[in-house]
């Protein structure tokens, strides 16, 4: 009988048939939604290959109802947050991302935001489409350079990397925080600060680190009383990497001047007052929303199922222990 996959999510075409010109049998939830719980525990049973989604929390639960068969858990994301990998590992399941292929519309979606918070795009957009506009104004919807500004980048990985380097065009002066150099952002002029330093000089600070237990709240109060008053926060990485009511409290007190989000706490399930403020920019977690940049994500997770399925090594393998442990 076929391997079988399972996909818990419509994605494009590319990425299913890589599988099925592999002789996978492959399953995708027909809904235009996440499965619950139960839909997902019973969906996975005795699968060889799970392709999930960031918004699917893959926990022992969840391995354990797959079932021995199942060799690999490939994420249709590079962030795994909602992964047990430690689980995985202990059940010699090997887990994998998309690194890389998502770097760059990402970057590019980070920028939107960090334009459309400092000229009140989305604000300036809905007036107009109310039909009251009686012509240009020398004080309407005035908002903050860009240019000239200082870009403070937290996580100058693959995607901070991105975004920085964007920043030249728009002569910023560049501030980034990361365990290391970059030398990438170095050449262009930028500086490795600490995270103190960047909060205090950023007038945008850009979050780009994983979610993990050191990052949980990285951005919570005490942080945001840092930052000036003209300053935006730009989030395109995880929702709690914030503390989205110290946010929502310092934005409706003008403490900061605006954020920029994609990604929030509790996703879809927003802070109360969030989306009443009119100076943050909140978008439904578009990150990597392209549709060239979609395929290249679906035909990555379906070549580290093939390989995997045909005992070779994933190329975006998460878990090396799982690895080694089976060969
Ligand atoms: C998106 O948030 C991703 O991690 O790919
Ligand atoms: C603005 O439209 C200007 O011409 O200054």
């Amino acid at each position: 009988m076929a391997r079988s996959v399972y996909i818990t999510r419509v994605i494009p075409d590319s990425g299913p048939a890589l599988l099925g010109e592999g002789g996978l049998s492959v399953k995708v939830n027909p809904h235009d939604r996440g499965l619950s719980r139960s839909e997902l525990l019973a969906a996975v049973a005795g699968r060889d290959a799970l392709l999930t989604m960031l918004n699917d929390a893959i926990d022992e639960q969840v391995l354990d109802a797959a079932g021995p068969s199942c060799r690999i858990v490939a994420n249709y994301a590079v962030g795994f947050n909602n992964i047990d990998l430690a689980a995985a590992t202990r059940r010699g399941i090997l887990v994998t991302n998309t690194p890389g292929v998502l770097t760059e519309a990402t970057a590019d979606l980070t920028w939107a935001l960090i334009l459309a918070v400092a000229r009140r795009i989305p604000e300036a957009d809905a007036f107009l489409r109310t039909g009251r506009w009686d012509g240009w104004g020398p004080m309407q919807f005035l908002g903050h350079d860009v240019h000239g500004a200082t870009l403070a980048i937290v996580g100058a990985g693959r995607i901070g990397n991105a975004v920085g380097l964007r920043s030249t065009g728009f002569r910023m002066r560049l501030l980034y925080v990361d365990r290391q150099n970059n030398s990438e952002l170095d050449r262009i002029g930028g500086k490795r600060v600490d995270l103190d330093t960047a909060l205090r000089e950023a007038d945008f600070l850009s979050l780009h680190v994983p979610l993990t237990p050191e990052t949980q709240r990285l951005i919570g109060r005490p942080q945001i009383e840092r930052m000036k008053p003209s300053a935006c926060i730009i989030n395109t990485a995880r929702g709690p990497i914030i503390d989205e009511q110290a946010l929502v409290e310092a934005l409706r007190s003008r403490r900061i001047a605006g954020a920029g989000l994609d990604v929030y706490e509790s996703e879809p399930r927003l802070t109360p007052g969030l989306i009443e403020l009119n100076n943050v920019v909140c978008i439904p977690h578009l990150g990597s929303g392209t549709e060239a940049t979609r395929s290249r994500m679906a035909e990555m997770a379906a070549v580290n199922i093939l390989a995997a399925l045909q005992d070779r090594e994933p190329p975006n393998l998460l878990n090396r222990e799982a690895w080694n442990a089976k060969k």
